[in-house]
């Protein structure tokens, strides 16, 4: 199945401003990538339905979603032990809020076509050795419609991010990390019914290191990102981050 590539410049939905507090520490030149990726979240009224994030560190997204409807039942789950302040606060407000120290590879304890929507945030790139058998066990537990969403991921397409991530990598700084290509995406997408790529940050992964000080740079860059990837569509398999949406 072909994937669509895309790059978002339509407003965000109106809850995933709501969101933003969940990007931490992560540069604010990739703003337009969260709200995109945040949207996608809501692209789907929540309410009475269940959702379960992958990798959510201490759970700051999961209690977001969860703030953004109270009515649907949002699972956090990641190796740690122990959540955060953010969703323990929630917690002991919203009913349908939970967390769980988990392996996103053993979904074993949920049923076939039981969740609605799985998600991941800078989640995908820890997990990319057994990519295909992650969508697989997702697919399993999603139901039909249901989407696996990654969002905040590194391409290896793009040359600056491949090399200085082999720089990184080589002085042993990314730990489990490693850079993600279309073609896993394309093994990934087996039973499912589509895959779209939301690709960000052409020229503007240099301006990591300089968005927190100068945002009108930032703010160019991302307009000449746009620009060129709408002129020319090819560009858009070089972007240097992505968000990605595989719906059942
Ligand atoms: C870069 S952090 C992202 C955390 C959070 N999603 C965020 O955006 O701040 C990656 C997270 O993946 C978790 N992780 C890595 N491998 C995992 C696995 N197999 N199962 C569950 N969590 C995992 C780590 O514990 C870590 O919290």
């Amino acid at each position: 199945m072909p994937l669509q590539l895309t790059h978002p410049t339509s407003a965000p939905h109106p809850k995933a401003q709501s969101m933003l507090p969940a990007i931490g520490g992560f540069p604010t030149s990739d703003l337009p990538l969260f709200l995109a990726g945040y949207s996608e979240l809501c692209r789907v009224d929540l309410s009475g339905k269940r959702a379960l994030e992958i990798c959510g560190g201490f759970g700051k997204l999961a209690a977001g979603l969860a703030e953004a409807y109270p009515q649907a039942e949002v699972t956090g789950l990641d190796l740690y032990a122990a959540s955060g302040p953010e969703i323990e606060e929630r917690m002991q407000r919203l009913p349908g809020l939970s967390y769980v120290a988990g392996d996103a590879f053993d979904l074993s304890g949920y049923g076939d076509e039981s969740l609605d929507l799985v998600w991941g945030q800078a989640a995908l790139h820890h997990l990319a050795h057994n990519a295909t058998g992650l969508a697989a066990s997702v697919r399993r537990v999603l139901k039909p419609g249901g989407r696996l969403v990654f969002i905040f991921e590194p391409m290896g397409h793009n040359l600056p991010v491949a090399a200085i991530r082999a720089v990184r990598m080589a002085k042993h700084e990314l730990e489990d990390e490693s850079n993600l290509y279309l073609s896993q995406f394309e093994r990934m997408a087996a039973g499912f019914s589509s895959c779209e790529v939301q690709m960000f940050n052409l020229l503007g992964y240099p301006m990591k290191a300089v968005s927190d000080r100068f945002e009108w740079l930032s703010k160019t860059v991302q307009s000449m990102d746009a620009l060129l990837f709408r002129r020319f569509p090819k560009l858009l398999r070089y972007g240097a981050n992505c968000n990605v949406i595989f719906t059942k």
